[in-house]
C-alpha cells in the first residue's frame, strides 16, 4: 500500500487497557462420565492496563482459565466481567495468543494478520491496520511471505500481529514464548513490554517461567495444582527494563519458586 493511501486511513485510537474481573470462578471438564475439576473458586480483578502474570504447574489448569476469559467456554460456576459486561462468548477486544503460532500455512503473513479484520467485514476500509500491525513486531518486510518462511520467533510475531490488529483491550498471553530459543525469548520479552506499554492494553500471560513473569508483570498470581486455587500473589512494580540480575528480582524469584514448591 502506498504512504498516501495509509496516510487516509485513521491510526487506530490507542486501546484502553480492559478492566477484568474473575468472579468465584470454578470449572470442571466431563471425562469418560467422570468430572474433573480444573479451576476452583477463583477470585481476582485486574485493573485497565495491568500486566498479570500466572505462574502455575503444568497441568492446573492455566490455559482452561484463559480460555473461559476468552470466552471461548462458559465457567462451570462463578462469572467473569470484562469492563462491566459478563463476558459470553468470544470478542476481537479479548485477544488470545497461543504457544504455537497457529498461522494458516496457506496464506501469507499480511492474509494471516488480516483474518480478524476480515472477519469483521472491515478489511476493506482498514487495510492500512494490517501493515502498521506488522510494522509494529517488526515484520514489515515480511508480508509477502509464507508462514513456513518464518522462523519460530517471526512466526510468533506474526500472530502477535494478528492479535494486535483487532486493537485489543485485553490480550491473553497463553505461554507465547514458551517454545523459542533463549535469545529469541529475551527480545521477545522486551518487544511485548514495549508493545503494552505504547498500546495500554492489559495483558494477562501464562507462563511457567519465573523470571519471565518477574521481567514482564506488575503483578504475578499463583496457581496451585489442580484444581487450581490461588495459592499467592506478588506485587513487583520496578521500572522497565528489569534486569534478570537486579537482586529484588532474584529474591522475589526465590521466594516465588518456594510457593510453586521449587527449591532454587
Ligand atoms: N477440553 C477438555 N476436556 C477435558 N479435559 C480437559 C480439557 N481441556 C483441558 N483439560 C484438562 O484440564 C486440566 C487443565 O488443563 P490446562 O488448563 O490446559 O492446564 P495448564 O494450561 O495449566 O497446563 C488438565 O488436566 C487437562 O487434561
Ligand atoms: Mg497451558
Amino acid at each position: 500500500m502506498s504512504n498516501a493511501a495509509r496516510a487516509k486511513i485513521p491510526a487506530a485510537a490507542p486501546a484502553a487497557g480492559m478492566a477484568v474481573d474473575i468472579r468465584n470462578v470454578s470449572h470442571h471438564f466431563s471425562l469418560s462420565g467422570a468430572q474433573l475439576p480444573v479451576l476452583e473458586a477463583i477470585d481476582f480483578s485486574v485493573l485497565p492496563g495491568e500486566f498479570v502474570a500466572l505462574l502455575g504447574p503444568s497441568g492446573c489448569g492455566k490455559s482452561t482459565l484463559l480460555r473461559l476469559i476468552a470466552g471461548l467456554e462458559p465457567p462451570s460456576g462463578g462469572g467473569i466481567v470484562a469492563d462491566g459486561q459478563p463476558v459470553g462468548r468470544p470478542d476481537p477486544s479479548r485477544n488470545l495468543v497461543f504457544q504455537d503460532p497457529t498461522l494458516f500455512p496457506w496464506a501469507t503473513v499480511w492474509s494471516n494478520v488480516a483474518t480478524g479484520l476480515e472477519a469483521r467485514g472491515v478489511l476493506k476500509q482498514q487495510r492500512g491496520r494490517v501493515d502498521e500491525a506488522l510494522a509494529l513486531v517488526g515484520l514489515g518486510g515480511f508480508a509477502d511471505a509464507y508462514p513456513h518462511q518464518l522462523s519460530g520467533g517471526m512466526a510468533q510475531r506474526a500472530s502477535l500481529a494478528r492479535a494486535l490488529v483487532n486493537d485489543p483491550s485485553l490480550l491473553l498471553l497463553d505461554e507465547p514464548l514458551g517454545k523459542l530459543d533463549s535469545l529469541t525469548r529475551l527480545t521477545l520479552q522486551a518487544e511485548l513490554v514495549r508493545l503494552w506499554q505504547r498500546s495500554g492494553f492489559t495483558a494477562l500471560l501464562v507462563t511457567h517461567d519465573v523470571e519471565e513473569a518477574l521481567l514482564l508483570s506488575t503483578r504475578l498470581i499463583v496457581l496451585s495444582e489442580r484444581p487450581a486455587r490461588i495459592k499467592a500473589e506478588f506485587r513487583f512494580d520496578k521500572p522497565y527494563p528489569r534486569h534478570r540480575t537486579d537482586p529484588e528480582l532474584i529474591e522475589l524469584r526465590g521466594r516465588i519458586l518456594g510457593t510453586l514448591g521449587i527449591v532454587a
